[in-house]
């Protein structure tokens, strides 16, 4: 006997069997467009998933057994031993560079909620002086590597279902900043619904499920289903250099970073910073239940964040600063034996629909979001580099619209930074330079030996100076 069951009878069943029939609640007033792109968006929930996380959620099941311990990074080279070895392995990084076996992965999904820009974060102007989008900077150091070492580095970006067409377009208005376009390569990440405090999916329109994206953690998945981890293959890539959009002063493909990696043969390594301060919000990388992986701050108690080593050093030390580098087999890994990374649940204001169909935007958190993290992969590396970087070098993020991580300290980080490369060049610069603007481009040096190699001589800089 023929089956008569429509595609809308079946998702209302499942939809049922978990006590979500309420999606269907303004059924009857949509339009057949509308019909069929609700119906679409209900086939990519996961029922039995949204069911099992929020049975976590009600019986409030909390962080109490885990266990953690400190690693050890290694060190800034301070000593000349540790400066000659970064050197060796920067001589790694840079011939596996030049072998064209580097990609590089942007991970630019985010809604950038905190920022409160209109548009992709990428496109946001940060330029001390030239006001050029983080996009642009970052391309310019690709850019600037792709012909330090004649090679090919073909750049990976995610984005997200809402924040696509405005990036690649970005991208296009702009001439891939002049990257060859066929070495730049779009890949969207999943979407993931949320729950009310009751455990219900959030309408916020009559014929839309609410759905953000599902965390940076969602580019296994998301390079597995867009064809970018084959394109990575084909075009024999070992290694990828990880880093996210908002942070100014990354070092892209740091060669001593993937040297380390490729000498250490790791699966996936991390960089770290020495925490500011005990409280400084960040995740540590650390073990956690004996396996490498992320503290979040949220899971340490003040004792944890507070002890110290016999050196009087902070225990929980090394900051999380989300660059990696992962090997390609390992990414293969973790696709292929469909290893699902955990979910993060947060607390968030979550845009809904009153009875009669209008857009309510909530005054304080009334759902839950839920995403994956990155970091979490650490857990599955059999081998794993954490090295320490200098933060005022590698390190400020865009995160906020002013105060900490606000565009305004990116800008005068990046102005410190320039200030210590021009006075390396003796140029006469006031000790504090805050409230000044400096800019190097990446395009005339990416870093410090490479500015000074160029502008030696260059820089006239008075010997004499008289006014009357
Ligand atoms: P954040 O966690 O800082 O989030 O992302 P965000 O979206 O930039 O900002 P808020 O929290 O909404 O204010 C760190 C990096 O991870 C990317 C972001 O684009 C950023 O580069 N990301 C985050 C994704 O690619 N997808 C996601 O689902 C979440």
């Amino acid at each position: 006997m023929k089956d008569a069951r429509t595609p809308y009878d079946e998702l209302l069943a499942s939809a049922r069997e978990r006590e979500q029939e309420h999606i269907f609640a303004y059924w009857d007033r949509l339009s057949e467009q509308q019909k069929d792109a609700l119906l679409q968006q209900i086939q990519q929930i996961d029922f039995d998933l949204l069911h099992e996380l929020y049975q976590t959620i009600a019986a409030n099941k909390k962080a109490a057994d885990l266990t953690f311990e400190p690693v050890q990074p290694i060190p800034l080279p301070r000593a000349e031993a540790q400066k000659q070895e970064a050197q060796e392995m920067a001589a790694v990084g840079e011939q596996i560079l030049r072998e064209g076996k580097i990609g590089a992965i942007l991970v630019a999904g985010g809604q950038g909620t905190r920022l409160g820009f209109d548009g992709p974060k990428g496109i946001f102007p940060i330029g001390p002086v030239s006001q050029k989008s983080l996009f642009q900077l970052h391309a310019e150091k690709l850019l600037a590597i792709r012909r330090r070492y004649e090679t090919r580095v073909p750049w990976y970006i995610m984005t997200s279902e809402s924040n696509h067409a405005a990036t690649v377009n970005f991208f296009e208005d702009h001439h891939y900043f002049s990257l060859p376009k066929e070495d730049v390569f779009f890949f969207v990440q999943g979407m993931m619904p949320a729950l009310n405090e009751q455990g219900k999916l959030i309408m916020d329109r009559p014929d839309h499920v609410f759905m953000s994206p599902d965390g940076h953690g969602g580019i296994f998945a998301a390079l597995k289903n867009s064809g970018a981890l084959e394109d990575m293959r084909n075009r024999g890539i070992e290694y990828l250099f990880y880093f996210q959009v908002d942070n100014v002063l990354v070092k892209i493909c740091d060669p001593v970073f993937l040297g380390y990696h490729i000498h250490q043969q790791a699966d996936m390594s991390a960089k770290v910073v020495s925490k500011r301060d005990p409280f400084e919000k960040v995740g540590v990388v650390g073990r956690i239940n004996g396996k490498l992986g992320v503290i979040e701050y949220s899971d340490m108690s003040d004792d944890d964040k507070l002890a110290r080593d016999e050196h009087g050093n902070l225990l929980y030390n090394a900051g999380s600063i989300a660059i990696h580098v992962l090997s390609r087999n390992f990414i293969e890994k973790i696709c292929g034996n469909d290893i699902n990374l955990p979910w993060h649940i947060a607390h968030k204001k979550v845009p809904y629909i009153d009875a009669q169909g209008q857009t309510i935007q909530p005054a304080r958190p009334n759902g839950y979001k839920f995403e994956r993290f990155i970091f979490d992969a650490l857990n599955y590396a059999e081998r794993a580099v954490v090295l320490e970087v200098d933060r005022a070098e590698e390190f400020s993020p865009v995160k906020n619209a002013d105060g900490d991580d606000s565009p305004a300290t990116a800008r005068r980080d990046m102005t410190r930074l320039f200030a210590s490369w021009l006075r390396a060049a003796d140029f006469p610069l006031p000790e504090n330079v805050d409230g000044m603007r400096l800019e190097i481009s990446p395009l005339f040096a990416l870093d410090r030996d490479e500015f000074l190699n160029k502008i030696e001589g260059k820089l006239r800089i008075p010997t004499a100076f008289y006014l009357e």
